[in-house]
Parts: structure tokens; C-alpha cells; sequence
């Protein structure tokens, strides 16, 4: 692939990944955009861990942009040995060391009881009361130490779209969502709690929302919609009235549905109008509300889904968070259902922070015969076999859920 085809050759310039170096802009890389960690083909190096990431998806060669950045530094000043990509296992456990087994133990019961705190809050809610917001931020506090300690455990239960109330476990994997999100961004600790609150909080105002209305399975008529669309302002509404204060938290609860282009709701915010944080909650609520089965549509596949927010990055959304929401999910994320070079579909169980092409998988059922194998566990880093494209569970009426059971 010649990665300067149909562009001005003075500005572009190809360079190894050993010449890679913060500052420089990426015209072009020599993998599929899927492969390696970031959306877009072009964009700025501005931390060395994209340089990593870019290594470790396997990217020899890049096409770098000389009129948007850094060219070539001289070769005195270069570093002889560029750092070693960082592990999983040094990326995840940071601090306290547990197993995995012992992390995802954890999580479930954080998931668990930050599902209550949002069941009890959205019934005090519904009575127009908010007796705490302690409970909130005791639980966000305890989902950011989870993610930090390791980030994969508590994201990967969001996959499991299980019986819980949907608004409940929704805004518990929003709040996850985020705080793993800003954990990419750099964000730091009380940012990150911050970020938590607001998931746990950003659809309270649905409470206020009849039910009838909220869970009608057909078409809602424009009044109906119109009211589904108070639920920001009536969530603002309430947390302000009780006096609860943290402007950020509340900014999301009232324009977590805004979008880039003004095309939102409620106040058609656009561009610089919409904070970091907004911009966090509305990927976030975006990705798992497409990826979950509701009464009046069928749960996306993750990667579609993903594909489907990519489209709308710039318009609707922010590339540098849609990047981050990426690099936490993965192109397959746990719970997909992917086909494998060996013609058998499987179940995505395990990240691979290193390479996100090929996870972990449970392999469980043959294409050929239309039946179900008995379940292998692959590494797909140290295996042969490859994905060759992710499936619609619906589509095959199978369950990969019932292979993954954290
Ligand atoms: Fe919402
Ligand atoms: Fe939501």
C-alpha cells in the first residue's frame, strides 16, 4: 500500500514507527482503521502512549502530515530505544493488586448495589424527594477505584444486559462507561467521581416520566415524544431543587441528549456549547442504549453500534472521546458474537488491551453443521485462528450470553 497515493508528496511524508514521535501529524496508517486503536486515520500525536498503542496494533509505517505537524527530529536527538508497550497486567492493577477473579467478584457486587442506590433514588424521585446524594457519590467512588484498580472488569459487566429494570442498570453502565472513558482521558480521581455521579444520575428525570409512556412499545405519538424529551430538564429540575449543587453532574443530567450539531434536545446546545463532560454522558448513553434490548427495538450488535457512532463523529460526537469509548470497549467487545476463521461462531469473553482485534473468545457452535460444539476457550493472540467479521446474535437466534457468564 503506498500510503502517499493522490497527495500533495511535499507535505507527506512516510516514516517508520520507530521514527514516530509526539508532535507529528498522522496523514495515514498502514492498517485498517479497525486494527489499531484510533477512529480516524489522521490525527494529531499528542502523547506518547498513541505511539505505543500504535505499535502494539502492529502499525510499521505511517504517513505523516508535515503542514499539521512535527517532521523528522535530527538523529542525535533521537531516543535509541523507544519505551516497551506497556502489559496489561501493568496497565490494570496500578495500585492494589487482585487477581482477576477477585477484581470481577468486586465489580458484581459494586454493580449490584449501585443498581439499588439507583432504584431507591429514582423511587425517592418519584415522590419528589432527594433524601442523599451520599449513597451516589459513596457508590461512584467505589466504581472509579474498581476501574482504576482494573479497568476491564467492571466495563465487561455492562455487556451483560441481565433482568434488571432497564433505566436502573442503564445509568449504572453509563456511570461505568464514563468513568472508564475519563480514566483514558487522563481525567483525574475527583473528576472521575464526578463523572460517575453524573451516569448514576443522568436519566433521574425519567422517574417523572409515566411508564406507560417510557416503555410503550410502538411508535409514541408527538405529544408522547415531546414528553420523553422533558425527561433532562425535569431530572435538572429536581436535583436543583433539592439543592444539590456539583455543576458538572448537572450539566450532564440536562444536556446528556445534546448533540455537536445543534440537532439535540433539550436546548439544541452545539459545539463548544457542550462541556467534556456532556460529551461523556452522550456516547456513553448513546452506546448502551443501542446496545440494549428494549421494548420497542432489538439490542445493535456492540460493533455496529460502534460503527454507528463513528459515522455520526464531528456531527454528533466528539472523535476524541468517541476514541477513548474504543479503546474501553474494543471493536469486539465482550459479549460480541464473532465468526472465526475456522468457520464456528464464539462469544468475545476477555479484552485484549494490547491488540483489540483479537480478544479472548469462547467458541461454541459450527456454521457447517448448524450445531452447537462444545465450548473452547482461544486466545486469539496466540492462536491461528482470527475473526473474520462480527454476527447479529439475532440474526442466528443463539444467545452468546449464555457462553459468557462473568
Ligand atoms: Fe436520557
Ligand atoms: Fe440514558
Amino acid at each position: 500500500m503506498t500510503l502517499q497515493q493522490s497527495h500533495n508528496a511535499e507535505a507527506l511524508k512516510s516514516v517508520g514507527i520507530q521514527q514516530l514521535r509526539v508532535g507529528m501529524y498522522i496523514h495515514a496508517v498502514d492498517v485498517h482503521w479497525w486494527k489499531h486503536p484510533y477512529l480516524r486515520s489522521r490525527f494529531l500525536i499528542d502523547d506518547e502512549s498513541i505511539i505505543t498503542s500504535l505499535r502494539a496494533a502492529g502499525v510499521r509505517e505511517v504517513c505523516i502530515d508535515l503542514t499539521r505537524g512535527a517532521g523528522l527530529v535530527e538523529p542525535e536527538t533521537l531516543v535509541a530505544d523507544p519505551p516497551e508497550p506497556v502489559t496489561p497486567q501493568a496497565r490494570s492493577h496500578s495500585s492494589t493488586s487482585l487477581s482477576r477473579g477477585e477484581e470481577l467478584e468486586r465489580a458484581k457486587n459494586i454493580r449490584t448495589r449501585a443498581t439499588q442506590v439507583v432504584r431507591g433514588l429514582m423511587s425517592d424521585a418519584r415522590l419528589g424527594k432527594l433524601q442523599s446524594t451520599r449513597e451516589i457519590e459513596t457508590i461512584a467512588n467505589d466504581m472509579v477505584e474498581s476501574v482504576t484498580r482494573d479497568s476491564s472488569a467492571l466495563v465487561s459487566l455492562t455487556s451483560l444486559k441481565g433482568k434488571d429494570e432497564y433505566t436502573f442498570a442503564h445509568s449504572v453502565s453509563v456511570a461505568t462507561l464514563m468513568i472508564a472513558i475519563g480514566k483514558q482521558l487522563g481525567l483525574e480521581a475527583g473528576q472521575l467521581r464526578i463523572a460517575g455521579s453524573a451516569g448514576l444520575l443522568h436519566d433521574v428525570g425519567k422517574a417523572m416520566i409515566p411508564a406507560s409512556v417510557l416503555n410503550k412499545p410502538g411508535t409514541l405519538t408527538i405529544s408522547e415524544y415531546i414528553e420523553v424529551q422533558q425527561h433532562p430538564r425535569r431530572g435538572y429540575e429536581f436535583l436543583s431543587r433539592a439543592g444539590f449543587d456539583c455543576r458538572p453532574t448537572l450539566d450532564a443530567v440536562l444536556h446528556h441528549h445534546e448533540r455537536l450539531d445543534g440537532s439535540g434536545y433539550p436546548d439544541g446546545l452545539a459545539g463548544g456549547a457542550l462541556t467534556q463532560i456532556v460529551r461523556m454522558a452522550s456516547i456513553a448513553d448513546v452506546y448502551d442504549a443501542l446496545t440494549s434490548n428494549r421494548v420497542y427495538h432489538q439490542a445493535l450488535a456492540p460493533t455496529a453500534t460502534l460503527g454507528m457512532i463513528r459515522r455520526n463523529t464531528g456531527t454528533h460526537y466528539d472523535a476524541k472521546i468517541v476514541d477513548a469509548l474504543i479503546r474501553v470497549v474494543g471493536i469486539y467487545p465482550v459479549g460480541s458474537l464473532v465468526k472465526l476463521s475456522s468457520g464456528r461462531l464464539a462469544v468475545v469473553i476477555e479484552q485484549n488491551s494490547l491488540d483489540s482485534s483479537r480478544p479472548v473468545v469462547k467458541a461454541f457452535f459450527s456454521i457447517k453443521s448448524g450445531l452447537h460444539v462444545p465450548p473452547e476457550k482461544i486466545h486469539l493472540a496466540k492462536s491461528p485462528e482470527k475473526i473474520v467479521t462480527y454476527e447479529d446474535p439475532f440474526d442466528w437466534k443463539l444467545e452468546p450470553s449464555r457462553y459468557w457468564q462473568p
